[in-house]
């Protein structure tokens, strides 16, 4: 079945659409940029979410005759081979969950990754007969394994990508209302043009997060030593004028006193002096708010419960210490609970869903979170794009 017109998975080829793939060579750009942890032999997969999420299409090509090779980044190292970035782990794990599948060397390695070097996609595809692009994760980026691929050999999006593009699209086509949006981390410039597309779209938008002491700014409150940037005080102002949506931000904040313990230092031996306090949302000089207060997160929780969808990112709080870990917390339990569509998407958002056991309760957590901010935000990503222009493209 085609998607309908105005989807932005249009034109985009599918699997279905590389024809017969038996004893054909398919490169597989895949996602497993996933978190290490050290084992007892060296380092190991920490959480293979990204790993088993592009499964299904590594086994629909093996089912179907092909040889697969996947092709993936693992973090950010600067254009050269650097052992701590090695995708070892990733193979081995990559081999219990799918035998059989190659799976080539970390692409950052090489400085035309992320410089969509034109010689480093020739290099890629040689020997291969079909691209699949099945990471979602990194598709807002324009690099050459993303969007090189697609001009040289019949390609098609992996069957996780397209369901990404279907549920994330679907919040900007006719969300079943109300069409809550709960954006929380640190960073207010990198949410702002995902801010203002949704704030178009949905009935309340609820700011929590370092991000949130930006808005608070614009209002006149007093922020204390919180994190603001300057430089975005006008258009959170903007953003708070716009009256067709309901902007909720903190009512109260979990706030760090002048000279407390720092952010993930170690308790002290003997037990550390309450060092939080709850206060309102003037902060004074030199406390600094780490969380939303237990008054916010009722607030963000009760809207949430009678949503109709929920789209969730990003931190309400500092939540990897435990002392301003509460307000996301309590905000993941509410998303659980509500009994409309529910969508979290990427990053420290899943990792605390995942933490509080409640992935199972989530109608869908996306794979990427830079990547489904950014196709909330334009609507279309740097790796659809490419696919639409490959040979074998419907229409093409
Ligand atoms: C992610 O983890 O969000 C993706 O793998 C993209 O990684 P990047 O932000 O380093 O490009």
């Amino acid at each position: 079945m085609r998607t309908p017109k105005h989807s932005a998975l249009s034109g985009v080829p599918v699997l279905g659409d590389l024809g017969d793939v038996a004893s054909k060579r398919v490169l597989v750009r895949t996602d497993f940029n996933v978190p290490l942890e050290q084992g007892p032999g060296g380092p190991v997969v920490a959480d293979d979410f990204r790993i088993r999420a592009a499964i299904g299409t590594l086994r629909w090509l093996q089912d179907r005759g092909a040889a697969v090779t996947c092709c993936s980044h693992l973090g950010r190292p600067d254009g050269a081979v650097d052992e701590r970035w090695s995708m070892a782990p990733v193979a081995d794990r990559l081999e219990e969950l799918c035998p059989g599948v190659e799976l080539l060397d970390n692409l950052r390695f090489d400085p035309g990754e992320k410089a969509n070097s034109p010689a480093l996609v020739d290099r890629l595809v040689e020997g291969f007969d079909a691209y699949v692009n099945e990471a979602f994760g990194v598709a807002h980026r324009a690099h050459a394994s993303v969007v090189g691929p697609p001009e040289r050999l019949p390609s098609a999006a992996g069957l996780r990508l397209a369901k990404e593009v279907e549920v994330l699209d679907g919040l900007l086509g006719s969300p079943k209302r109300p069409f809550v949006v709960v954006l929380g981390g640190a960073k207010v410039r990198d949410k702002l043009g995902v801010l203002r597309a949704l704030a178009a779209k949905a009935d309340v938008v609820a700011v929590g997060g370092a991000m949130a002491f930006t808005f608070l700014t614009a209002l006149g409150c007093d922020v204390g030593g919180s994190i603001v940037d300057l430089d975005h005080v006008e258009e959170c102002r903007r953003l708070i004028a716009m009256k067709k949506t309901k902007l909720m931000l903190p009512l109260d904040v979990v706030a760090l006193e002048p000279g407390g313990r720092g952010l993930g230092a170690p308790p002290s031996v003997v037990g550390d002096v309450a060092d939080t306090k709850v206060l309102g949302a003037h902060i004074p000089d030199g406390w600094q708010g780490l969380d939303i207060g237990p008054e916010t997160a009722a607030a963000f929780a009760d809207v949430i419960a009678g949503a109709g969808t929920v789209f969730w990112n990003g931190p309400l709080g500092a939540f990897e210490d435990d002392r301003f870990a509460a307000g996301t917390a309590a905000v993941a339990r509410a998303v659980a609970a509500c009994p409309g569509c529910t969508v979290v998407g990427g990053g420290d958002s899943v990792r605390a869903i995942d933490q509080l056991g409640l992935a199972d309760e989530i109608d869908f957590v996306s794979t990427g979170g830079g990547a489904s901010l950014s196709l909330l935000e334009h609507g279309d990503l740097p790796a659809l794009a490419a696919l639409r222009r490959a040979p074998n493209a419907p229409g093409a």
